[in-house]
């Protein structure tokens, strides 16, 4: 096992054609700790899949350095980077068995030529041998021994994804990629494959990176979550700390669902040590956040709420630091057995709210509605940088 370290990682693609430049990646800094489980998280076309070529190697890159634990690898073919991939179109042979289609790699990477294990024919045994074992044990852990005689076409589309992820496995890699692996799964196998991932990888720790662009993926997988946008990266942190500390409005807005309300054209005013947000209702902080909404006395700034973060009064005695009550209307309820989504407009604003499937909330009636000041957001409107 491994870390991977990329150093101000670029690729800039020129069209043969058009002689336009793209530049999918840029200025990409990032350390992978040694069996950590990173992922890759972003919209489409944001450079996650250029990234991971480039550590595999498929893709050269146009500027920066690519480590794999202290060895600069740029220059390294991908064959002797000792990175196994998983991708969304896992390409399984169809006219091998799913032993074969494990073993395949490992009998090319392995076993010597054809006339050298004439030559050496006990060492060519053990090899086959310990390929054989590697290959069962694998097989084992991910459920599919029993399946070691099909062919690919006779697999479920969930047991193929688990013959892809095998055959990576028993090369035992230094580091997985692994780039929406997961995509071709129906939803409920997609829930259940997630959770056999993660238990493989307490199991066997080696340094993985995972692209998505599925947030909930993200958020349930990441040990580390990267954020990307337009070839940027914009936050690198633990899934907790990015939801309840976004740098900025697109990653606030990426990580969550429903996503967070943004309150657009917020008046400040600051009186002492509080701050006033007006938006057709107004919200009080104070504190540490009313300093921080100091040089915006006067202006407009946006105000991000979660819609988990706004609850029924009735409902709010465990709320800490409440604000104060906002009459709302409800337009639509949707009901989704364990929580309720309310769509709500205040003033000129929309919202969305999530509350307890017990509210007894009703549409086209008015509701009165607490936040929770500990998880408000404020966002420069310019800059979209969050000030809190
Ligand atoms: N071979 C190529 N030639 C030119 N441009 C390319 C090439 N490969 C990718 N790009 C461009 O680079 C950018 C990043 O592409 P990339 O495939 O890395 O995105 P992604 O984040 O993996 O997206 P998705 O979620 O859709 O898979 C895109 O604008 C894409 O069009
Ligand atoms: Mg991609």
């Amino acid at each position: 096992m491994a870390s991977v370290t990329l150093r101000n990682l670029n690729k800039v693609f020129t069209d043969q054609q058009t002689k336009k430049e793209v530049h999918a990646v840029k200025d990409l800094n990032l350390e992978i700790r040694d069996g950590e489980f990173l992922v890759l998280v972003g919209p489409s076309g944001c450079g996650k899949t250029t990234s991971m070529r480039m550590v595999a190697g498929l893709e050269e890159s146009t500027g920066g350095e690519i480590l794999i634990g202290d060895r600069v690898v740029n220059d390294v073919a991908p064959r002797d980077r000792n990175i196994a991939m998983v991708f969304q179109n896992y390409a399984l042979y169809p006219h091998m068995s799913v032993y074969d289609n494990m073993a395949f790699g490992l009998r090319l990477r392995m076993l010597p030529p054809f006339y050298k294990q004439l030559m050496n024919w006990g060492e060519t045994q053990t090899i086959k041998a310990d390929i054989d074992k590697r290959i069962r044990e694998t097989a084992k852990t991910l459920g599919i021994d029993q399946l070691l005689d099909r062919k690919p076409k006779a697999l479920s589309g969930g047991q193929r994804q688990r013959v892809a992820l095998g055959r990576a496995i028993v090369r035992e890699p230094q580091v997985f990629l692994m780039d929406e692996p997961l995509s071709n799964l129906d939803a409920k196998l997609r829930v259940q494959t997630r959770a056999d991932l993660i238990k493989l990888h307490r199991q066997l720790k080696v340094t993985t990176i995972y692209v998505t662009h599925d947030q909930v993926e993200a958020m349930t997988m990441g040990e580390r979550i990267v954020v990307m946008k337009d070839g940027l990266m914009q936050q690198c942190d633990t899934p907790m700390e990015l939801y309840k500390h976004p740098v900025n409005m697109f990653v606030a807005g990426f990580l969550g669902t429903p996503s967070m309300n943004f309150l657009h054209d917020t008046k400040v005013s600051i009186d002492g040590d509080t701050a006033t947000l007006e938006n057709g209702f107004t919200v009080k902080v104070s504190g540490d956040r009313a300093k921080k909404l100091a040089a915006y006395n006067g202006k407009t700034v946006v105000l991000g709420i979660r819609p988990q973060d706004m609850v029924e009064k009735s409902f709010s005695s465990s709320i800490v630091h409440p604000s104060d009550t906002v009459r709302m209307q409800v337009d639509v309820i949707e009901t989704m057995g364990a929580v309720k989504t309310l769509y709500l407009t205040v003033g000129k604003s929309a919202l969305v709210a999530e509350v307890d499937a017990e509210s007894p909330a009703k549409e086209l009636a008015p509701i009165d509605v607490v936040f929770d000041l500990d998880t408000v957001h404020a966002f420069d409107p310019s800059t979209e940088q969050a000030i809190f």
